[in-house]
């Protein structure tokens, strides 16, 4: 079975998590792609945050409500996808660079719900973990951080500029609380387990939700 079936069968499995009434929070990307349609297609009355322009877009053009999310202080339930998924459920996610908007949408819901198709399942976190970097003083910022690559990519919808930390991850709380701690670093991509209420994940035509091992 493909990736792109994982990802719709795990999209479509999270789409039945929404109730209506429900406010709701969509994350970005391939995998939410998928999601946008399969909660169009409830016909529930929901209200929404995007974490992306694309994503606002996408929803927008399937006939989802979608809020300023400055004025929503919180969430029923986001929905995301992410490009590493360990046992211990911490995530690397940013691979579209939405990590930042990602990660504020995720702390304002009850329930972060975590799609993807079975490739995003690691042994362990590995680089490069995503990073939203400060364009003020930013070669101090990369000194400071030593191994990190600018990404070729337009700087985010808030002006932030998009790198990937390419050093060794370790444990990753460890370097959550490094990169965390960097002056210049807006955000970076490592979500911690507490973050995550659960993980649906596509494998061949079945949806499979790992349990987190601690
Ligand atoms: C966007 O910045 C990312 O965090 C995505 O959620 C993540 O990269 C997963 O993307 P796909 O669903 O496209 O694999």
């Amino acid at each position: 079975m493909d990736a792109e079936t994982e990802k719709r069968i795990a999209a479509e499995a999270a789409a039945l998590l929404v109730e209506d009434g429900m406010r709701v929070g969509l994350g970005t990307g391939s995998t939410v792609a998928h999601l946008l349609p399969a909660l169009a297609a409830r016909g529930l009355s929901i209200r929404c945050v995007a974490t992306s322009p694309q994503t606002e877009e996408a929803a927008r053009a399937l006939g989802l409500e979608v809020e300023d999310a400055a004025e929503v202080d919180h969430l029923d339930i986001a929905i995301d996808g992410a490009d590493q998924i360990a046992p211990d459920w911490w995530l690397v996610k940013g691979g579209g660079a939405a990590h930042t908007r990602e990660k504020i949408v995720a702390a304002a819901a009850d329930r972060f719900v975590v799609i993807a198709d079975s490739s995003k399942l690691v042994s362990r976190i590995r680089p490069p973990v995503p990073l939203e970097l400060v364009p003020f003083g930013l070669a101090g910022t990369l000194r400071r951080l030593r191994d990190v690559e600018l990404r070729d990519v337009p700087p985010s919808p808030d002006g932030g500029v998009i790198a990937d930390y390419t050093g060794a991850v370790g444990g990753p709380e460890a370097l959550d609380a490094w990169l965390g701690s960097v002056p210049g670093v807006v955000d970076h991509g490592l979500f911690p387990p507490a973050m995550v209420a659960e993980v649906i994940v596509g494998r061949g035509d079945a949806v499979e939700r790992p349990k987190r091992l601690i």
